[in-house]
């Protein structure tokens, strides 16, 4: 594991125990998983990776949808250990497996998945083309890669007030749901959360039309995006190969 990659790790160990309280609470990030898994086309039996799966959120909605075989990566040991608990509890241990290992040391065979998804988790890798390129070689033909995320480009000088102003509009609104929805502890943890953002530091958002270029350079055929009806800041994108 790189540097960058165990020190976001350490903050997301911290945050394992609060994730279902906090973000887990808000609608919103209900809303984004909800619609990942309308647009990706979920059949039985499809074989699907969830990277950066945390405590399980979108998995266990793709094994609600379809009855489906997952794998669930992350480089969190904590987040993992809340899944396995919730895989054990439901009796799901033949349907899930749980890996941890991060997006950029993930190894798997080529075309070995229908669907890759990945939810708020992607833009905490900074060097993000090398991770797409794996995700397209392990897809099968016309499986598909489903990135649910936030829409806004989050590049440049740190010192660039536009940069900030940007950034800013979007913290105003995720805040307040996060107050609204998830009380003071979510609250709490968006902010803390919030200065990563503008400060790049573990959070490395791009804008889709970024992430479409991305896909496209990866060899992604056809790409599509949806918007969030919640929130303009959040999208699904599905790139078929
Ligand atoms: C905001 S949570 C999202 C969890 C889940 N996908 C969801 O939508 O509820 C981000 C997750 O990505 C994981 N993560 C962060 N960087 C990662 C990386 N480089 N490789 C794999 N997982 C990573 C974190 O440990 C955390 O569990």
């Amino acid at each position: 594991m790189n540097q960058a990659t165990r020190d976001n790790s350490v903050w997301f160990q911290e945050w394992a125990n609060e994730y279902d309280n906090t973000l887990g609470k808000v609608s919103r990030h209900h809303a984004l998983l909800d619609l990942a898994v309308e647009v990706s086309g979920i059949q039985r039996d499809d074989k699907v990776l969830d990277i950066g799966c945390g405590t399980g959120l979108l998995s266990l909605k793709f094994l609600n949808a379809a009855d489906c075989r997952i794998t669930a990566i992350d480089s969190s040991p904590q987040m993992l250990r809340l899944f396995q608990e919730k895989i054990e509890k439901f009796g799901l241990t033949e349907k899930i497996r749980c890996l941890q290992i991060s997006a950029e040391e993930m190894e798997f065979p080529s075309g070995q998945f229908d669907i890759i998804a990945a939810t708020v988790s992607l833009h905490h890798v900074k060097e993000k083309g090398p991770v797409i390129r794996k995700i397209h070689e392990y897809l099968n033909d016309g499986g598909r890669f489903v990135l649910g995320d936030i829409d806004m480009d989050t590049t440049g000088r740190l010192d660039d007030p536009e940069r900030l102003a940007r950034i800013l509009k979007y913290l105003t609104l995720e805040l307040e749901l996060a107050m609204r929805e998830g009380g003071v502890q979510a609250f709490e943890r968006m902010y803390d959360n919030g200065k990563k953002h503008i400060l790049n530091d573990g959070e490395y958002c791009i804008g889709f039309d970024q992430w479409a270029e991305l896909c496209r350079n990866a060899g992604f055929e056809r790409v599509k995006t949806y918007s969030l009806k919640e929130s303009g800041f959040f999208k699904v994108l599905v790139a078929r190969k």
